[in-house]
């Protein structure tokens, strides 16, 4: 009993005190004394701060200047900050697709007050546009965090749909296809991911592992476009622009909103990037494309989403079909802003002629990676200006920043070859050889590659085919060729200039080999001279 009491009496004199000393001095630490995370990069911003942006609303983290009504809540990601998370991942969420509420249109579950972030600082107000991000549960995670860390990082809102209802981070990710008619996804293998995706219990990628995930989420992909632009215009019916992209595109703000400036957004405008087809040209939405105020109420005022549903099942593409939507629904053709809003990435965009001087507003196909150094590339160029205001980001920057560097004359295991554009790759190869089907050649699926040509003006041509030191003495010769390729008895050339992709190791003359005409394409750089700045006109 004394032992006991001993016992307590120690608890009681010895331990209480140093719980009170150490509450003390974690509390003088957490107030900030040295606080060793830096205030720009905590969640929350500190209230006795007064950052330089503050002055700026559409930089700040209260509700951004949107155009919409007084009697409207403003349109923002953030203005849930004070309220408790809304069950973001409750265990008693329904696993049947909770279609999208036509009435109440929840914000984004939780989100993180933004800091007054120093990284936004130097970004155009961005309160007008409405960001819409096209994705599928197979590759969320793969792609989304970067995005919100660095191209989404400073919008006041923005709106993200997918094939599966998810909560990524505390951002709210719909599934567009809950709505889509029953009787089209019934019976229709199309649907078979989204219907896997949903009794998954565990994460996608262990659920999907077995199956070939990357074409059934493109199969599903189609379904999406018209339905997700018409229930944008229900839940967020007040912005200027509206901006649709896949989750691997990377917008560049400063030139979006220069580009944008000129046109009024009550005036009907659906920009792009052209891709052509069997129906026309429609707008790449890889690239982005963006619809203007006027245009998308018309749309959604007269959309037949029904209809679309069941258009889907005969086309390829959500993108194509959209076009045709909005051609079909308001009368209202696309309209090019290529190459300011582009297709290709930095490693693999062709420079020359085409693709030099232009500011660039988009890019596509990024990977997580890629993201994040263009991002970290834009903010050094900030960091850089003198008056905090860079020009605007040209396409000729990304060649001296991505490609430059790796010039060179000769790369073994890699492919330099893609091009876009009719006429711009020919190749040489020998007619005689009967042991190669040339009619089914090995790019046969871009069909403009295969020009052949036969009358060659210099000798070097005939013999380009056989080695790549022939290839390389024939494009040494050929004015206009600035990079080739040779693989398999066959000289590719081209007009254009790209860094291209690495190529699995073959052996023999399987290998693929790559050369560039590094004084050619100096010279042709040192001839461009200083860029005229020009955005795209409609
Ligand atoms: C809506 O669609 C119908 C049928 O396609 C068409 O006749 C009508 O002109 C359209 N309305 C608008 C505002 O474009
Ligand atoms: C920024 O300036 C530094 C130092 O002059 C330079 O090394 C760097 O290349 C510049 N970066 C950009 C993107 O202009």
């Amino acid at each position: 009993m004394l032992l006991r009491q001993a016992h307590f009496t120690t608890i009681t004199v010895v331990c209480i005190p140093i719980i009170f000393a150490i509450f003390v001095f974690v509390s003088y630490f957490h107030d900030g004394t040295l606080n060793v995370i830096p205030s720009h990069l905590s969640l929350r911003p500190s209230h006795d701060e007064k950052p330089a942006s503050q002055n700026d609303p559409s930089h700040s983290t209260s509700a951004p200047s949107t155009n919409a009504t007084p009697a409207e809540k403003p349109h923002t990601n953030i203005e849930n900050e004070e309220e408790p998370p809304q069950n973001v991942n409750s265990p008693a969420a329904p696993s049947t697709p909770s279609t999208i509420d036509q009435k109440v249109f929840p914000q984004n579950d939780w989100l993180p007050a933004r800091p007054i972030d120093p990284s936004c600082a130097h970004l155009p107000d961005l309160s007008k546009v409405l960001l819409i991000i096209k994705t599928g549960a197979s590759e969320t995670y793969d792609r989304l965090p970067t995005q919100f860390m660095t191209m989404a990082r400073c919008l006041p809102d923005f709106l993200v749909f997918s094939d599966m209802e998810e909560s990524i981070m505390g951002y709210r990710v719909y599934d567009i296809l809950g709505d889509t008619l029953k009787e089209v996804k019934d019976g229709n293998s199309d649907f078979n991911l989204w219907r896997r995706q949903q009794e998954c219990l565990v994460d996608q990628k262990s659920c999907q592992k077995w199956s070939n995930v990357g074409t059934e989420a493109w199969n599903l992909d189609k379904y999406k476009n018209v339905r997700q632009s018409d229930v944008t215009y229900t839940m967020r019916p007040h912005y200027d622009w509206y901006i649709h992209i896949d989750a691997d595109t990377y917008i560049h703000w400063p030139n979006m909103i220069d580009m944008l400036k000129p046109f009024d957004p009550k005036k009907d405008y659906f920009f792009g990037s052209f891709e052509p087809s069997q129906y026309g040209d429609f707008n790449h939405g890889g690239s982005g494309y963006i619809l203007s105020q006027s245009a998308m109420q018309k749309f959604h005022a007269n959309s037949s989403v029904e209809h679309f549903d069941h258009e889907a099942r005969n086309i390829c593409c959500g993108d194509m079909l959209m076009t045709i939507a909005v051609r079909e629904n308001i009368g209202l053709a696309n309209t090019n802003m290529f190459p300011t809003i582009n297709g290709r990435k930095p490693f693999t965009l062709p420079f020359g002629p085409r693709q030099w001087c232009q500011p660039i507003a988009t890019l596509h196909k990024l990977n997580s990676e890629e993201v994040g150094s263009i991002w970290q590339y834009e903010q050094e160029r900030f960091v850089n200006a003198t008056d905090g205001k860079p020009a605007p980001l040209l396409i000729k920057d990304l060649y001296y920043k991505y490609f430059a560097p790796r010039l060179t004359d000769k790369l073994e295991d890699w492919d330099n070859m893609y091009d876009d554009y009719l006429n711009n790759v020919w190749y040489y190869i020998d007619y005689d050889d009967k042991s190669k089907d040339w009619e089914h050649f090995h790019d046969q699926k871009y069909v403009w590659h295969r020009r052949k040509p036969k009358d060659h003006k210099h000798d070097e041509e005939k013999n380009a085919h056989k080695s790549f030191e022939n290839c390389k003495k024939a494009c040494d010769v050929v004015d206009e060729c600035l990079q080739f390729r040779w693989q398999d008895d066959a000289c590719a050339m081209s007009k254009n200039f790209r860094l291209g992709n690495p190529m699995e190791h073959k052996d023999g003359k399987e290998r693929w080999t790559s050369g560039w005409a590094v004084k050619k394409i100096e010279k042709w750089i040192a001839d461009q001279g200083e860029c005229q700045v020009k955005f795209p006109e409609a």
